[in-house]
């Protein structure tokens, strides 16, 4: 079984993700993570000519030994870089394989980002579309960062993920929309728990329909 998991920056999709890998028993791909590399190995050099080639060798050069620092990977900076490389065309391009070999694996997958329902694997089994509200969505993620011990400032975080969803919107070559066979969710007003076992209610649902039950 294949399970694709959209949704913009800091709208729960990771942990729904990893919940129902957990529970399927699927194993699991965060590809923001594989942007979020890119974007680090450009990190400084974001303004300058030449950034473009940078980040497309750099998409090239991707294997798992990029993806260890989480420390570094999963910081506010580095997800507004990888909205930057996300943009180009080619490095979309040199990511798409990764992913698509990850999602046709025999043992099935779960995977989480933008594209997946409608570019990775528009051929899954059970899509579905997370949102929540802006506000939410920061604060969310301002408890992570605070957990992590990092100082939030909230102003600057809510202007950081408005601007990387419209970056990722406008994307010319991304696929950030919601596929027409997606389950829209909105965890605006649901906690971890109440989330993850409305996704687990729609992903049984859906394979019950698919089998004819
Ligand atoms: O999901 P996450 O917030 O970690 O993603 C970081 C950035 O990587 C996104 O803002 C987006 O620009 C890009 N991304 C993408 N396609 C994906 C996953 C992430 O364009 N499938």
């Amino acid at each position: 079984m294949i399970i694709a998991v959209d949704g913009p920056a800091a709208s729960g999709k990771g942990t729904l993700a990893s919940g129902l890998a957990a529970h399927y028993r699927l194993p699991h791909l965060d590809t923001g993570l594989l942007y979020r590399a890119v974007g680090l190995a450009i990190a400084g050099h974001e303004d300058e000519a030449g950034f473009e080639e940078a980040a497309i060798a750099a998409a090239r050069a991707l294997d798992a030994s990029h993806l260890t620092d989480l420390e570094a990977l999963t910081s506010a900076e580095t997800g507004v870089l990888a909205s930057k490389v996300a943009v180009i065309g080619p490095v979309r391009q040199a990511l798409y394989d990764y992913q698509r070999n990850f999602a046709t694996q025999a043992a099935g997958a779960v995977l989480d980002g933008r594209d997946i329902g409608t570019k990775i694997a528009p051929d899954a089994d059970v899509k579905l579309f997370i949102q929540a509200d802006s506000k939410s969505r920061m604060e969310r993620r301002a408890r992570q960062l605070e957990k992590r011990g990092k100082a939030v400032d909230r102003y600057a975080l809510y202007h950081q993920i408005e601007e990387r969803d419209a970056r990722d919107m406008l994307n010319p070559n991304g696929g950030f929309y919601k596929a027409d066979d997606a389950h829209l969710l909105d965890t605006t007003l649901l906690d971890i728990e109440a989330a993850l076992r409305a996704a687990i209610a729609i992903v049984d649902g859906t394979m019950a329909r698919k089998a004819g039950l």
